[in-house]
């Protein structure tokens, strides 16, 4: 009994110096009462040490206020005002002082928990894409829904190019279907089949100055995609809509000749950023919940709903779930780079080791929890379509939601978000969120209020994404959920599936068939 206790001494006091916790803390409060590999099993053995009762659902969700994620919503954005010398607004961008104070709050708060968890920073490298001007002039016309595609290279020099459009055949997802005119012109390439960044090095390959990814759809919506990973063989690439495509292709069909100048100053380059995660020192650590939000915004704003809600709520559920025991370990990331392409979550799960994989039983994902025109979504994941378990989780969300009165929709779980990375590793997961750049429908106007014809969140991805950007009730109903998918699970796996052995499969079909990869679009 005492030897155990020395041991969990020592081991606590070399948690403190790992930590770099405060020293004036009493040291008591760094004694584990029960031994990190310990299992739920053996609890009856150390019963004597247990100082803190076990979590449950109602308790954890009764210390969730919507006062307390208010009071966070302020400090993270008095955070991001740090980022103004640099781009004259406030931003919590990868690289800037709003995104390295976002995560100093967020290991200082942390760290402020005593032994309640183990944390760890995991620095990784990213691309960051800058495009600080872009044209197109297509004959003698500027196309209103011209998009540049995030983490596109300049025009060469960055300088304006001049040339031939240049149809290329089928989806352009293959070297044969540019024609060798493409040298020292503009490649016009449908969408569809392969990623944006594939047609864009082919026609780079290709000798073209530029390439325009056009819909492949007939309709007046932007395209608003990303080229993926950079490749040296890349060229400026634009988006269009089908209809500002559509007569231009005819024109070059029926043998006339179309010109056009594309311009593009941008950047690319390459960053360190870090994710951080946040591991409870009770419970299985062989059966461990995941949960997992976004530390960055974009460039343009704040992020305050985006992912500032998220990744408060997260702190909050971590803060009261530390005055708890729990029987399965519980694993918060707050992860980076989400932005340019989920490139946080990407690295993180590519970097686990199989075993350390397969511990993580689940895997939720908490993107955006209070949009001021929210409707209360749940991602539509599937066990036929993805790892056994998700399933069940879904069905989580949606007995609570329904429990509560409340009602809820589901939307397609199509890559948009951080769990991406792990159903494409075999791990099950889902998550709740409450709309982006969606507009909401008439029937979700009579389901949750607010207004039809308008955007889930008008702000999305913008400057005004600030502090009076998030709706407190359905961020503190979504955060009471958090808590409630945390209890329950940290509380019992019993009944939820073991990790599936066919995932692997089903990764393969899911990665051939989502559109995106984080917000934008990379096919
Ligand atoms: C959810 O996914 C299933 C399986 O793909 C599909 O049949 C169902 O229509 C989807 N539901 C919604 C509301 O999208
Ligand atoms: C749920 O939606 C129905 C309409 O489909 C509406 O009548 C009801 O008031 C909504 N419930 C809540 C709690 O908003
Ligand atoms: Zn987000």
């Amino acid at each position: 009994m005492s030897g155990r206790a020395v041991l969990a001494t020592s081991l606590a006091l070399s948690g403190v110096s790992a930590l770099q916790l405060p020293v004036q803390l009493p040291l008591q409060q760094f004694v584990p009462s029960k031994l990190p590999w310990s299992s739920s099993s053996d609890s009856g053995v150390d019963s004597e040490l247990i100082a803190k009762p076990l979590v449950d659902s109602e308790t954890l969700q009764k210390h969730i206020t919507s006062d307390a994620l208010k009071a966070r919503a302020k400090d993270l954005y008095e955070i991001a005002k740090k980022s103004e010398d640099e781009y004259n607004h406030p931003t919590r961008v990868i690289g800037s002082e709003g995104h390295l104070g976002t995560l100093e709050y967020i290991w200082d708060q942390l760290s402020q928990l005593g032994d309640a968890y183990t944390l760890s920073k995991q620095g990784f490298p990213a691309v960051m894409g800058n495009v600080l001007e872009s044209r197109l002039v297509i004959g003698d016309k500027v196309p209103n829904t011209a998009t540049a595609f995030a983490l596109t290279p300049a025009t060469k020099n960055k300088q304006p190019v001049h040339g031939d459009v240049i149809l290329v055949k089928n989806q352009g997802c293959d070297a044969a279907d540019y024609p060798t005119e493409i040298e020292g012109n503009i490649a016009f390439i449908k969408r569809g089949t392969c990623a944006f960044g594939t047609k864009s090095a082919l026609a780079g390959k290709a000798g073209a100055v530029a390439a325009v990814v056009y819909n492949n759809e007939d309709n007046d919506d932007e395209l608003h995609g990303t080229m993926g990973t950079p490749s040296p063989d890349h060229v400026a690439t634009f988006g269009l809509s089908g209809n500002e495509a559509a007569p231009f292709i005819k024109k070059i069909e029926s043998g006339e000749k179309v010109d056009a100048i594309a311009y593009m100053d941008a950047m690319v380059e390459s960053i360190k950023t870090t994710n951080i995660v946040a591991q409870t020192t009770r419970g299985d650590p062989e059966n461990c919940v995941m949960l997992g939000a976004h530390s960055d915004s974009v460039p343009e704003g704040p992020g305050i709903n985006d992912d500032g809600s998220g990744s408060m709520s997260l702190l909050e559920v971590a803060t009261h779930l530390a005055k708890y025991d729990v029987n399965n370990c519980v694993r918060f990331a707050w992860v980076s780079g989400e932005e340019e392409g989920l490139l946080g979550s990407d690295y993180y799960v590519s970097s686990l080791s199989p075993e350390e994989n397969s511990k993580i039983r689940l895997f939720m994902d908490y993107d955006m929890m209070g949009s001021p025109n929210y409707a209360y979504q749940i991602y539509n994941a599937t066990n036929e379509e993805n790892p056994v378990g998700s399933a069940e989780l879904k069905e989580l969300y949606i007995e609570w939601y329904e429990k509560h009165g409340l009602n809820y929709t589901l939307i397609p779980f199509d890559g948009r978000s951080d769990y991406d990375g792990f159903i494409r590793n075999g791990i099950p997961g889902g998550g709740i969120a409450t709309g982006a750049e969606g507009v909401k429908t008439k029937e979700e106007e009579a389901m949750f209020g607010g207004k039809a014809g308008e955007w889930y969140d008008h702000c999305y991805h913008q400057l005004c994404d600030d502090t009076t950007n998030v709706d407190l009730e359905a961020w503190e109903i979504n955060t009471k959920l958090i808590a409630h998918s945390v209890a329950t699970y940290a509380h019992s796996l019993d009944g939820f599936p073991k990790r599936d052995v066919d995932a692997t499969i089903k990764a393969e079909s899911y990665g051939s068939q989502v559109k995106y990869h984080g917000s934008k679009l990379v096919l």
